[in-house]
């Protein structure tokens, strides 16, 4: 892979989780155009990724991938450049397989080509799917398509979709600088949602808790992806700012997958949120993981740069939840990384980096008051 493109985990946008495969070309300038003016790109969101659907449906005579014209009239190459020219990046997305997940032409047997034609274009990510590969395996279907990319010279950030099934995490590392963990996000805090083809996709909860034993794989240049942000698209804003807050304390990957043309005010205040952005992106890159559970109050922490942590109280219950965290009675010990937090050792600053507001230290009981579904985001600081 290209090294160095993605020391903090990427941020950006993509297409897939509301626009499906209805994209086109003024959709992508809209959203260009409002990535920067909402405040998003300065904030870190710098990728556009259109996901499936931009190709037609067969190949040229020579072979190639077509960007669709009927969606594309001005051409592929004309979009991205104006894409650069607002200062930010782009993306596309294919298969390894024969075909897409939605039945566009797949890269399987085009490796060298497809990557020629991305470098041509002048993109700088790849997301590269899973369907339709019967009959390859995992690890060699993305070492060809990695080695691809790199032969054809330009930097690409290589962003590997296979789900977890074949545990990219223990060979991906040199492929790719991000690995989706799991299926398919779904817009709710905790459901599994059946598909008719017999598929489930899942409440971000679910998400967060599919795998817990592979954050020792994740890190600077590789991080596990726990899928696009369903931020701003059907839950409610409790429920996002719960969502957000693990997405950062995660070290995932953070690609808004909303409607950017048409979200509220309290929706870019969430995503743009500089404190938790902060956590997301603290230079350590080391993906948080789930403490304790005190009455349905999940505590998750995260050890950052210079000794500090983060701490997430979130509210799984249906109803508020009092809390009363004496720090003094605990000790947080990361195993996979070896940091420690030792609260009579050591005494913490504590700020409520949703509230933006310093609120004593690690000597006085943390009490409060937790709606159901919502969270506190803690940052301690030595
Ligand atoms: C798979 C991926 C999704 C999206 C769709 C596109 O389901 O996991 O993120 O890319 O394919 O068809």
């Amino acid at each position: 892979k290209f090294e160095g493109l993605a020391l903090t985990p990427p941020m950006g946008w993509n297409s897939w989780n509301t626009f499906d495969t209805r994209i086109d070309e003024k959709l992508v300038k809209e959203i260009a155009n409002d990535l920067v003016d909402s405040g998003m790109a300065a904030a870190g969101y710098n990728y556009i990724v259109l996901d499936d659907g931009w190709m037609t449906r067969e190949r040229d005579a020579n072979g190639n991938l077509v960007p669709d014209p009927a969606k594309f009239p001005t051409g592929m190459k004309a979009l991205i450049e104006y894409v650069h020219s607002k200062g930010l990046k782009f993306g596309l997305y294919n298969c390894a397989g024969t075909k897409t997940c939605a039945g566009y032409p797949g890269t399987r047997g085009y490796e060298y080509q497809d990557a020629r034609f991305y470098a041509a274009l002048e993109i700088d990510f790849l997301k590269y799917d899973w369907c339709n590969t019967q009959g390859i395996t995992a690890k060699e279907a993305y070492t060809t398509m990695s080695n691809a990319l790199k032969k054809a010279g330009r930097p690409i950030l290589f962003s590997i979709c296979e789900w977890g099934d074949n545990q990219p995490w223990e060979w991906a590392e040199p492929l790719g600088n991000m690995w989706r963990i799991s299926g398919d996000i779904y817009p709710c805090f905790d459901c599994e949602h059946k598909h008719p083809e017999n598929w489930s996709s899942w409440g971000f909860m679910k998400i967060a808790d599919m795998r817990k034993d592979i954050r020792k794989y994740s890190g600077p240049d590789h991080w596990n992806d726990f899928d696009m942000m369903e931020v701003g698209n059907e839950m409610n804003d409790t429920e996002d700012k719960a969502h957000f807050s693990l997405w950062c304390m995660l070290a995932s990957p953070l690609f808004s997958g909303n409607d950017l043309r048409k979200m509220s005010k309290e929706t870019v205040a969430i995503l743009t949120n500089k404190n938790l952005i902060a956590i997301n992106q603290d230079k350590l890159g080391i993906q948080g993981f789930k403490y304790t559970v005190l009455e349905g109050v999940e505590v998750w922490v995260k050890p950052l740069a210079d000794g500090n942590w983060a701490v997430t109280f979130l509210n799984r219950t249906e109803s508020t939840q009092k809390i009363a965290f004496d720090w003094k009675k605990h000790t947080i010990k990361d195993l996979d990384f070896g940091y420690e937090a030792n609260f009579i050792k050591q005494v913490f600053k504590v700020t409520d980096l949703w509230k933006n507001k310093s609120i004593g230290t690690t000597e006085k009981v943390f009490k409060t008051e937790i709606a159901s579904h919502d969270v506190v985001t803690l940052k301690l600081s030595l």
